[in-house]
């Protein structure tokens, strides 16, 4: 049977037909409309409760207040009867034990409450609710008969405690040194990110040198990421288009998605997961670092390599990886105390040893040494608390990328660590959720 992922932020509306559909939920509300007299169905998977500016029509859907009204006319367009409509809801998580007046912490808790009293308004009735709640869900709209499921996410397999593995030093060793390393032209522009001197000529002499990775920049440039005219056919043009912070990105992620592609199943959550999430915390981080008047390249690069220690955990958790995701899921601890408990070393560490062994610069080792660590030793250092503030906001607004886990008490000390009004909030995760769509596309 073939499943469709309804990505957030849209909706998909349709006949009875041989599909499912289906949207991981974190603090995203999930929301099936179901018409069975007339045979029309559509799930909507919501990001966010309100736009920042309700004057803007800029991605109406990826919010419920202007998406909703959107959805509902789509489906009377497609016939179905508004009388006749009944509903069902899941998603909406709160993110840990939370103040009543934190709003990054209770987020999903507003986009349910938007949701049902427009449902209310509209007299539609609620047939199923599954919201609040601590871990992602899966809701799953079977479009055969119109019948609505909602699981915890995690993976069906069973699990088997003979294949547990437990790496030695050497063993990380050993994979480290079977993992394609970043190329020296990559380093290369890291380095001159880190001096802030970099010249362009220099960067397109060192990537036209490489077809692969000069073919699969013209790519990124065609993605809607970089909302640029079709057509651009070289390396020069794109530098000219593209300007050179854009062109700077589209070069680092060609290297990355090489880099995390090794990465085959245990951490991602979908296919290209872990590039996803590195791709989307490093747009947060960037747009954190233009807030707060930092270096916005710096950042961008630290998101990008934060969690590249998972490359070489990702080898050992493949095999168990359901065993590892029920207990992350559910245990409610954090994914490094995790780690720590069953393979006895975490992705920080390996983090450290492939920073060490490809001698990344040393932002990239900070982060990578950073972003998880539950008290700021690195207090002073604001980029350190971008990179973990971005790294939670892709991990829980845009969950089903890469497995993460925060634990409640750390979650509270990361969003008070990066101060951030409503409105700013909003802003981010809307061009966050954006950015993971054009990459998936
Ligand atoms: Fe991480
Ligand atoms: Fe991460």
């Amino acid at each position: 049977m073939s499943v469709r992922i309804v990505d957030s932020g849209t909706f998909y509306i349709g006949k009875r037909q041989i599909l499912t559909l289906e949207a991981i939920l974190g603090t995203c509300v999930g929301l099936a409309l179901i018409d069975r007299k007339n045979d029309i169905a559509g799930l909507y998977h919501i990001l966010l409760p309100e736009p920042p500016d309700p004057g803007t029509d800029f991605q109406r859907e990826a919010y419920a207040s202007t998406g909703l009204p959107v959805f509902l006319s789509e489906m009377v367009r497609r016939g179905a009867d508004p009388a006749r409509l009944e509903a069902h809801i899941a998603g909406g998580a709160l993110v840990g034990p939370v103040s009543e007046e934190d709003f990054i912490m209770n987020i999903g808790g507003e986009t349910f409450d938007v949701v049902e009293s427009f449902l209310r308004e509209n007299n539609i009735p609620i047939v199923y609710l599954e919201t609040g709640g601590f871990f992602a869900c899966r809701i799953q709209l079977d479009m055969r008969n119109f019948s609505v499921r909602v699981d915890p996410f995690e993976s069906p397999e069973g699990f088997n405690i003979e294949r547990f593995p437990r790496p030695t030093r050497e063993d990380l060793i050993g994979t480290v040194s079977q993992l394609k390393p970043i190329p020296q032209v990559a380093l290369k522009i890291l380095d001159m990110v880190k001096r802030g001197d970099y010249s362009f000529a220099e960067i397109s002499e060192e990537v036209r040198k490489d077809q692969v990775i000069a073919a699969k920049i013209l790519a990124f440039c065609q993605s809607p990421m970089f909302r640029l005219p079709h057509g651009i056919q070289s390396i020069d043009r794109a530098l000219v288009v593209l300007g050179e912070r854009r062109l700077l990105q589209a070069v680092l992620m060609a290297y990355c998605e090489d880099v995390f592609r090794c990465a085959t199943g245990g951490y991602s959550m979908c296919r290209g997961g872990l590039f996803n999430h590195a791709v989307t915390t490093a747009h947060i981080a960037q747009a954190l670092a233009r807030s707060f008047n930092l270096p916005e390249d710096q950042a961008y690069t630290a998101g990008l390599l934060h969690d590249i220690g998972k490359i070489v955990l990702d080898h050992y958790i493949h095999p168990v990886a359901p065993y590892f995701y029920r207990k992350v899921l559910n245990e409610g601890r954090s994914l490094v105390e995790i780690e720590k408990s069953v393979f006895g070393v975490t992705h920080i560490d390996t983090g450290e040893i492939l920073c060490r062994e490809w001698e990344l610069p040393d932002a990239v080792y900070r982060a990578v040494r950073g972003h998880e660590l539950s008290e700021f030793d690195e207090a002073g250092n604001m980029l350190i608390r971008i990179i973990k503030m971005a790294n939670f906001l892709s991990g829980t607004f845009l969950p089903g990328q890469s497995l993460s886990a925060v634990g409640a008490a750390d979650a509270a000390g990361i969003v008070r660590g990066v101060p951030l009004g409503k409105g700013q909030l909003l802003e981010v995760l809307g061009a966050a959720s954006e950015v993971s769509r054009a990459v998936k596309s």
